[in-house]
């Protein structure tokens, strides 16, 4: 039996929201109703191309239309607060762009208000659906590479500079989320040094040390001041390597076999030996992680199911990250992230 539609608007016309409206459309079984951004020149630019959906300033009239059933949220991180929790006292589904909020306080309230509502809230933790990035876990799991000893990563560029949040609260949510998903477990400790460069106040630049319950340590270098655009990961494990290039038109993971073995010596002494074998790259699905992030909204609304990008992943990510900005605000000092 065919379900009906799930009736969605989408808020938001800037740089990633015609992404974003250009997938709800493409995706089966969602209803596009209405578009809407209070920038009049940006709705007129963006809804044009959707002459079957509504288009409005006033975020109001999606509110107070009781046909729709959920709205994806692609507003600037300041506004995603009070606007979820809009959307949500007024019974919608709700799809928030990453980060959830901008205080843990904030985040939990929002899943909280889901839960006791019974609606969906799912945060776009985009990286999450992308198919290297569930390579990458399966990998992992798989215990291909062994145990993990640290991991590395860098997702620098020149800009896009954000006016209201820094370089932490735009660029860090992906590696967090990403990092969360991979290795299942939340940071217990991160350092954090940044820099506002070219801004007054807002870190441009951020290099995040933290450190995982199982003793795993991961680096995370995050830029909007950099020559050139880097997308990279490598993780290191006991019996393997993977490289993660986002950047990288086909091959986006590589699997080195490389690493280094302590072999006994005489006299109780040890002896390194080197590995340098094959380097493998997987066949990946090339769907575009957007749609398949659509696609999940969807059947999380039909099914009821908690999505992989959860308000409790949301909640984590925020957490680190306001654990991260006490550390940047203390000169790096060391800070726990509590539970
Ligand atoms: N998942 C990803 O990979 C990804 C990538 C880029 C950006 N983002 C997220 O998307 C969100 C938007 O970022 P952006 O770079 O597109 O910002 P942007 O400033 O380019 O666009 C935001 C748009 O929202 C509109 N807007 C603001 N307040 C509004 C309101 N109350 N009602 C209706 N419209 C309103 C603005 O007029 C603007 O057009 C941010 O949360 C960002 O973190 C996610």
């Amino acid at each position: 039996m065919t379900q009906p539609d799930v009736r969605v608007a989408a808020v938001g016309c800037g740089y990633w929201g015609p992404n974003v409206i250009r997938n709800l459309d493409a995706v089966d079984g969602f209803d596009l109703r209405w578009v809407c951004d209070t920038d009049p020149e940006r709705l007129l630019a963006v809804a044009a191309r959707y002459p079957s959906a509504r288009r409005t300033a006033d975020l109001e009239d999606l509110f107070g239309d009781p046909s729709v059933d959920a709205i994806y949220l692609a507003t600037p991180v300041s506004t995603h607060y009070d606007l979820a929790r809009r959307a949500l006292l007024e019974g919608k589904h709700v799809l928030i762009e990453k980060p959830l909020a901008t205080t843990v306080d904030h985040a939990e309230e929002l899943a909280e208000l889901a839960a006791t509502r019974h609606l969906t809230l799912m945060v776009g933790h985009t990286f999450v659906f992308s198919p290297p990035v569930r390579k990458v876990r399966e990998l992992i799991d798989s215990g291909l590479i062994g145990p993990i000893y640290y991991v590395e990563t860098t997702r620098v560029n020149l800009g896009l500079f954000q006016k209201d949040v820094s370089v932490l609260w735009d660029l860090g949510p992906h590696d967090l989320s990403i990092l969360i998903y991979w290795l299942g477990e939340v940071p217990r400790q991160v350092t954090a040094r940044g820099r506002s460069y070219l801004g007054e106040a807002l870190e441009d630049v951020a290099f995040l040390t933290l450190e995982f319950p199982s003793g795993i340590l991961a680096q995370v270098q995050l830029s909007w001041l950099a020559p050139s655009k880097l997308r990279r990961t490598s993780v290191v494990g006991r019996q393997k390597m993977i490289v993660y290039d986002d950047l990288e038109p086909v091959e986006k993971v590589k699997i080195f076999d490389r690493g280094v073995d302590r072999q006994p010596a005489s006299f109780g002494e040890f002896q390194l030996t080197y590995r340098s074998g094959d380097i493998l790259s997987p066949r990946l699905d090339t769907t575009e992680p957007l749609y398949l992030e659509c696609q999940h909204f969807l059947d999380c609304i039909r099914s009821g199911r908690t999505p992989d990008a959860s308000p409790r992943s949301g909640v984590d990510v925020v957490r680190v990250i306001q654990s991260a900005e006490r550390s940047l605000r203390c000169d790096g000092a060391p800070q726990r992230i509590d539970e």
